[in-house]
């Protein structure tokens, strides 16, 4: 593992981002669970999502659909039968690997990332969809399965959402939840994991307005991650060559992040054709076409798809945000700080009140401050230690603003506001705290 990566997942480990899953039984592989600050990260990162995707948009509405769907669904939009990464097991070891995913060194030899060994057995197509039983008998009229990406709750539905929409082509449904695939090499702490949560949407449009309309999402989608602060440098747009192609698509660019462990795919944007569509029309004998009035004709409509991952996007705004400064003590020396540089509405803890210390009068002032936030935004109240250390654990976890009562605020009735990057410190009166804090949240 990289420093980066060993400092962030520390940091995730030791302030309650993410946790290994079930480590008192000494955890199960690439299972995460997320702690308090994890959960208030995901929150935010699904709540910008879903502000840029439907709420700013007059052409995007929501759907939630089950996790645990019929097996037709998945025979119909070919899942079943193409849903497969290639596996190869070392002949030394017999640990289990997936080919595409093994590099060849600069004398173009593959070698096992175990064992060393470079033997592998000829690559077997593995399946990656996780299945289960529905009912008390476990046969084959039983099977279900968890669904491997969001995306068809929207296709299956999609005729019912527009008519309870009464939405006119171009437009869309979006939806954020858990998809399961069993992957065959998982790691990378959050970045590839069996269990996972989509935010995905499909924006369907009418045939020959695809490519624009393509277009169109891969700057959107780009552009949220800029906006969100992610630098510039680290991201870029990759096409897939037609050989890498998912089975239905005919074009698809991935936004790429540079992680510490090379550039990886952060979101897939596809033009899935109406191939989802049809195939659920063929295999439904429902009719899923869209009939367009302005111009009296009746298709089966193109789907745009922007697909990202909250636990991807998660670490990479963990990795992006990171950084370690040196700051200046007061007594002349210089230190070092931690800092989670997150934007604002991703920041888990908005803002921090501090006493200056644990005393009996500002105490209770100090919780009025508290109550006065509390309405607003996710907060935290801090009284334990040095005022120096909580400034440096508040920073640590990207709060952008800390609140300081102190002895002076008992006579002025003001408070201290330190900022997160720049450390400025303005002295505010408490009646023009939330106001203040407001404009700049
Ligand atoms: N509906 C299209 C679809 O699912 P995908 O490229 O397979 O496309 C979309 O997945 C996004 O979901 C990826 O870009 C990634 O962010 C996230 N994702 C996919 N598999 C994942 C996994 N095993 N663990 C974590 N995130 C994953």
């Amino acid at each position: 593992m990289t420093d980066l990566m060993e400092a962030v997942t520390g940091l995730a480990k030791r302030r309650g981002i993410a946790f290994q899953s079930a480590e008192i039984y000494g955890g199960l592989r690439s299972s995460w669970d997320y702690g308090p600050l994890g959960v208030e990260l995901r929150r935010n990162i699904r709540a910008a999502w879903w502000r840029s995707t439907v709420q700013l948009r007059d052409d995007v509405v929501g759907v939630e659909s089950a996790i645990v769907t019929s097996p037709r669904v998945w025979q119909a939009s070919g899942h079943l039968e193409t849903f497969h990464d290639p596996l190869v097991e070392c002949t030394s070891c017999h640990q289990r690997w997936r080919e595409d995913h093994l590099e060849a060194d600069a004398n173009g030899i593959v070698a096992c990332p175990n064992c060393g060994g470079a033997e592998f057995t000829e690559p077997k197509q593995f399946n990656l969809m996780l299945k289960t039983f529905l009912g008390p008998i476990e046969d084959d009229d039983s099977v279900a399965y968890l669904r491997p990406e969001t995306a068809q709750g929207m296709f299956v539905n999609f005729p019912a959402v527009q008519t309870v929409s009464r939405k006119k082509l171009p437009f869309g449904i979006a939806q954020i939840g858990k998809s399961f695939r069993n992957e065959i090499t998982p790691g990378n702490f959050i970045f590839r994991t069996r269990e996972f949560e989509q935010m995905e949407l499909e924006f369907f449009v009418e045939p020959g307005t695809d490519e624009e309309w393509f277009e169109h999402w891969v700057e959107q989608r780009m552009n949220w991650y800029l906006d969100l602060g992610v630098a510039k440098e680290k991201l870029r747009l990759r096409p897939h060559d037609a050989e890498e192609l998912a089975h239905y698509a005919k074009a698809a660019t991935d936004v790429e992040y540079e992680f510490p462990f090379g550039w990886q795919e952060l979101e897939g944007i596809a033009n899935r054709t109406d191939y989802d569509l049809r195939a659920h029309q063929n295999a439904s004998g429902e009719d899923l076409s869209y009939f367009d009035q302005e111009h009296e004709s009746r298709y089966l409509p193109y789907v745009v798809e922007p697909a990202v991952g909250v636990d991807r996007a998660l670490l990479t705004f963990l990795l992006d945000a990171y950084r370690v400064e040196e700051v200046p003590t007061a007594k002349g020396g210089t230190d070092k700080r931690t800092v989670l540089g997150l934007h604002r509405d991703l920041a888990p803890i908005k803002v921090a009140v501090l006493p200056l210390s644990r005393n009996e009068k500002l105490g209770p002032e100090a919780r009025r401050v508290h109550d006065l936030v509390k309405p607003h935004w996710i907060t935290q109240y801090d009284d334990a230690g040095a005022i120096g250390r909580r400034y440096r654990r508040q920073d640590e976890v990207g709060t952008p603003f800390c609140v300081t009562v102190d002895f002076d605020t008992l006579d002025d009735r003001q408070v201290t506001v330190r900022e997160r990057d720049t450390m400025q410190q303005d002295r505010i009166a408490i009646d023009a705290l939330v106001p203040y804090l407001l404009e700049r949240l």
